[in-house]
């Protein structure tokens, strides 16, 4: 697809994407209005199939320390007033990308706007629980939910969405680096030092790829996570 074309699908997306109101405010389990599908924390949610000792395994592994976690935790005050906007610049990069745009689009390749909206929110609230960084039971939990969810064993379910039903494993962790390349201006937003917003990127990036690891379990065959 021609350059142009792409920025004018960006701006379409965006129009048919409106904010979804106070979706970045909202915690589960409080009185506020709930986010569509975000099930952190529900009996639904099936059970992680590693435990929290492996989870500190895999963080080792990353070299993830108290101090990532520090500055993961600095980062939620920076994102929170921006967090829609950070969501706006990762559905302008899926929105101008044809192979990502198409896995929220019918086999048709007619982009689903109610599912992209939907979504859209509890990705808002994930930016927020990715700054926590709470690693409890109840994080694990949704993070094997969170896999299911990109491929064929749950997508379109949380939203019943007529899209295609598999995302490719390949593009996975690939968006790691999209995600916390376009992450980094809105680290610098709170006037922290450069080295302050280095470790929270660092941070973002050791975060985002331990997700991407545990949503990788459905793609991988039984026994070999
Ligand atoms: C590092 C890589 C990625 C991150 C951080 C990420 C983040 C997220 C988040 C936070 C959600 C919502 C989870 C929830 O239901 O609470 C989500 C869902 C979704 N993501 Fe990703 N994602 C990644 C890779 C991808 C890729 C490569 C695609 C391909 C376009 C994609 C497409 C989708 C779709 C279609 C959904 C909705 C799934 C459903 O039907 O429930 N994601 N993603």
């Amino acid at each position: 697809m021609h350059a142009r074309t792409h920025f004018t699908l960006a701006l379409t997306l965006g129009a048919l994407l409106p904010m979804q109101a106070c979706a970045a405010t909202q915690h589960a389990g409080t009185t506020e209005p709930e986010i569509p599908g975000y099930t952190m924390g529900e009996q639904a949610v099936r059970k992680a199939p590693i435990t929290l000792g492996e989870l500190e395994e895999i963080q080792k592994s990353l070299l993830m320390s108290d101090e990532d976690i520090r500055y993961l935790r600095m980062s939620r005050d920076v994102l929170e007033p921006h967090v829609e906007e950070l969501v706006g610049v990762w559905y302008g990069f899926v929105g101008s990308n044809p192979h990502l745009l198409k896995y929220f689009s019918s086999a048709a390749g007619e982009p689903d706007a109610e599912y992209l909206a939907r979504v859209r929110a509890r990705f808002e609230r994930w930016v927020l629980d990715t700054a926590e960084a709470e690693y409890d039971q109840e994080w694990l939990d949704y993070q094997f939910e969170i896999g299911r969810r990109h491929h064929r064993v749950g997508k379109n379910d949380t939203d019943n969405a007529n899209a295609i039903d598999h995302i490719h494993f390949r593009h996975l962790p690939a968006l790691t680096i999209s995600v916390t390349t376009t992450l980094r201006p809105f680290l610098e937003r709170a006037g922290h030092s450069a080295a302050e917003v280095d470790k929270m990127h660092a941070a973002w990036v050791k975060s985002v790829l331990l997700q991407s690891i545990l949503w990788s379990y459905p793609y991988v065959n039984d026994g070999d996570f």
